[in-house]
């Protein structure tokens, strides 16, 4: 059948390439659109299109509401809408079978017409943003209202992977509905299709549901460690504004509703929903929690079905997030009710009990029309029929989901998590990503895409943007463009030269992104001599970063700032700190990097452990090296051991009187990390007979202590100690202790730096 809809929306533009006006007329460019169109044809002709601001449109209905979205930005850009003149130059939209592929579009820019082609409005959509790419930036904010040029152009595109998205989790921070608006504005500009909006966790549950007041009026609401109320919610109202803002930008919402695990909110609300029954708070730590729903209580079922009713009438997708992730099952181990469970459905355990629920949760949502997907724990008890594995843990999850025939989608953390730091998940990073492995590249099944999560444990809502910008750009074109351009010899480089100018409409469009890389990375080298100096070389990470950077000591007292390609001379104990201007603009943020200069720098030192791989410290100084470790503990200076006491001996190459020894340790019990049971100085001036210094006890070891912090054990001022080599003996705390989540297994030693301060 041959169903051929043309739609005309002409616009009047006066086409003039001498106008008197040319010098002060904008340029528009093909050159810098990110994600990279497959096809552009471009001469070297250029078309003005000089309208003195009046646009005349026809048949814009036929763009369904996405025209609502194109008709503001032409206004904003200062052009005004009339009739259709069809017999004018004109931009002309046309619905054609002849275009494959949903959000495929040709757009031709000609003497005379821009002419975008596409089968769905979809498709013209994604072209129409083409072209909003190509207008010079400074028609976001009107600058375009005497017209602009454009080169002459044909371009064919089309997406490599149909799901492109982010994540966004509101429950750990709530963020307000008018900034997620503004993320829904951000990723259709980058032709990214779906937001998979995180609305329940433990720290927070985040949708309304009229059936169950309780989950917002207790469930969305957090006390903090320090006494403060975190939350908020989302009212229907607000959801169904978001949803149809989303759709108006070709944008599907997919809403996760998290079951089994991830649950506490809930189970705050209402402690029924739980196996034991006991009364909870909003969680208000980071981390994975016991307490999740119990699935052998038909009312906690039956509560899922109702919050599912009410999910499925607010959201249009036929896709629903289940979750399924980090669901501990010693709950499920030790309930009546889940053994009764486990035993009248004939499971083997509660790995199966766990694909049970989600299976049932699975049929529910399919009885409604819906398909559900789930992180790739619902792998684990065998696949739920129908359902799509989002693959988190390493792209395991999506070569098995590929093999056993359904639908995946790739996150891992080894690229896609924007709630890590950039030194371990920088925007090369993202962009060097491959969603379909050669493993994951055979069916049954297919990967259909992938998102970028931002997990917002350490993001509240004013740091959400920097996080998500540019990385997520990178994965944009990875999964529009695909991997075919961004895996080629050049490429990365190719797209940092378009980002360039594609960063100056973000910030014309008030998008606060950050950084793409870590911007100055820090080495410290010895000058010998008379006297030995210390110095600190900053490397900036690109062309684009520049700034400054001085020593301040510890009393305050600041070094003359110097240019990234001097070297500091660090005096003593303190930081130097970097002021960063990047690409023009002077960031208020400063790296940071504490050292010291002290007696036992790149002096010979000898470790009686071999420090995790993981967390070496960056070689044989690593603990004389300068650099102290910061308050980042994954930040490359720390060293660590897990399970046993350490000792090390430092040569000091000569004699010397000794003021002070010190020793920083790291404190972070939820990631099991924990202080030093003792810590023993001691002093010899021939490497054999060692005398002790100083001994440091620390009862406190074993309890309970929330901060994430950096504790420092020292001497004492040392008098007339002397000697050449200094020897540490650190005592492993043992065991977690009984009150902690990993009860008696083994704690963590984060150590750095052995600071030795000479007498003067
Ligand atoms: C996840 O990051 N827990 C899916
Ligand atoms: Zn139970």
């Amino acid at each position: 059948m041959k169903n051929r809809t043309t739609l005309i929306i002409a616009i009047l533009f006066l086409f003039s390439c001498s106008s008197a006006d040319e010098h002060n007329t904008p340029m528009g460019s093909v050159e810098n659109i990110i994600p990279q169109p497959k096809s552009v044809i471009a001469s070297h002709q250029k078309i003005g299109f000089i309208s003195e601001g009046t646009l005349i449109v026809s048949g814009s209905d036929l763009l369904n509401e996405s025209w609502i979205v194109a008709e503001s930005w032409f206004k904003n850009a200062g052009l005004k809408i009339e009739v259709a003149d069809k017999k004018r130059p004109h931009l002309k939209f046309t619905i054609s079978e002849d275009i494959v592929g949903e959000e495929a579009y040709n757009l031709n820019v000609d003497k005379g017409k821009i002419q975008i082609t596409a089968s769905t409005s979809e498709g013209l959509f994604r072209g129409w943003t083409t072209l909003r790419l190509m207008i010079p930036a400074s028609a976001e904010t009107g600058g375009c209202a005497k017209g602009f040029f454009l080169p002459i152009v044909s371009i064919e595109d089309s997406p490599e992977f149909e799901h492109r998205g982010l994540l966004l989790d509101c429950c750990r921070h709530f963020m307000e509905p008018e900034f997620v608006k503004k993320m829904i504005d951000n990723l259709s500009i980058h032709k990214m299709n779906v937001l998979h909006w995180h609305l329940t966790e433990d720290q927070g549950w985040r949708i309304e549901i009229d059936s169950y007041p309780r989950l917002t009026e207790v469930g969305a609401w957090r006390t903090e460690i320090d006494g403060s109320t975190h939350g908020g919610y989302y009212t229907k109202e607000e959801i169904q504004e978001i949803v149809e803002y989303a759709a108006e930008r070709h944008v599907e919402v997919i809403p996760e509703i998290e079951v089994p695990g991830h649950s506490q909110a809930a189970l705050a609300s209402y402690p029924w929903l739980g196996c034991t029954g006991e009364k909870f708070q909003v969680a208000n730590k980071w981390g994975v929690f016991k307490d999740i729903y119990c699935p052998g209580n038909d009312s906690t079922l039956r509560f899922l079905e109702t919050v599912f009713d009410e999910v499925c009438e607010l959201f249009p997708s036929d896709r629903i997030h289940i979750g399924g992730d980090e669901a501990p099952k010693v709950r499920w181990a030790s309930c009546e009710k889940c053994q009764k469970r486990i035993k009248d459905q004939g499971l083997e355990n509660e790995n199966e009990l766990q694909t049970w629920i989600i299976e049932r949760v699975g049929n529910y949502l399919e009885s409604k029309g819906k398909t559900i997907i789930g992180w790739d724990e619902i792998l684990e008890g065998g696949l739920p029929e129908g359902a799509t594995v989002q693959s988190w843990r390493g792209m395991a999850g999506a070569i098995e989901g590929v093999h056993l025939g359904t639908d995946v989608i790739a996150s891992p953390t080894s690229h896609c998590y924007l709630d890590y730091p950039l030194s371990s998940t920088d925007l090369e990073e993202i962009y060097s990503f491959n969603p379909m492995p050669e493993e994951a590249s055979h069916g049954p099944g297919r990967v259909i895409g992938g998102e970028c999560n931002m997990w917002s444990e350490r993001a509240p809502q004013h740091l959400v943007e920097s996080k998500v910008f540019p990385r997520a750009i990178g994965l944009a074109e990875v999964l529009w463009t695909g991997t075919g351009v961004t895996l080629s010899n050049g490429a990365y480089d190719n797209f940092l030269s378009r980002l360039d100018s594609h960063l100056n409409r973000l910030a014309i469009l008030g998008v606060d992104y950050g950084l793409e890389s870590v911007p100055v990375s820090l080495s410290l080298s010895m000058e010998d001599g008379e006297k030995a100096k210390l110095y600190a070389n900053i490397s900036p990470s690109g062309s684009y970063i520049r700034g400054t950077a001085s020593f301040v000591s510890l009393d305050g007292e600041k070094s003359e700032p110097q240019s990234f390609d001097s070297p500091i001379e660090i005096t003593g104990t303190g930081e130097i700190v970097a002021t960063i201007n990047y690409r023009g603009r002077i960031l208020d943020r400063t790296e940071n990097f504490p050292v010291s200069y002290h007696a036992g720098v790149f002096k010979e030192i000898t470790l009686d452990y071999e420090p995790s791989q993981y967390y070496t410290g960056g070689g044989n100084y690593a603990l004389v090296d300068g650099k102290i470790g910061s308050m980042d503990f994954r930040d490359g200076v720390w060293q660590a051991k897990q399970g046993s006491d350490i000792s090390f001996i430092v040569d000091l190459e000569g004699q010397t009187d000794i003021e002070k020894i010190s020793l920083n340790f790291y404190l972070y019990q939820d990631a099991w990390i924990f202080g030093p049971a003792s810590i023993k100085y001691l002093v010899s001036e021939n490497g054999r007979d060692f005398t002790q210094a100083a001994f440091v006890e620390n009862h406190e070891v074993l309890e309970n202590d929330p901060k994430q912090t950096i504790i420092n054990f020292n001497s004492g001022l040392l008098d007339g100690i002397s000697g050449r080599y200094v020897k540490v003996e650190v005592e492993n705390a043992g065991p977690c202790p009984d009150w902690h989540a990993a009860s008696s297994e083994p704690t963590w030693l984060f150590v750095d730096e052995l600071v030795i301060q000479e007498l003067k």
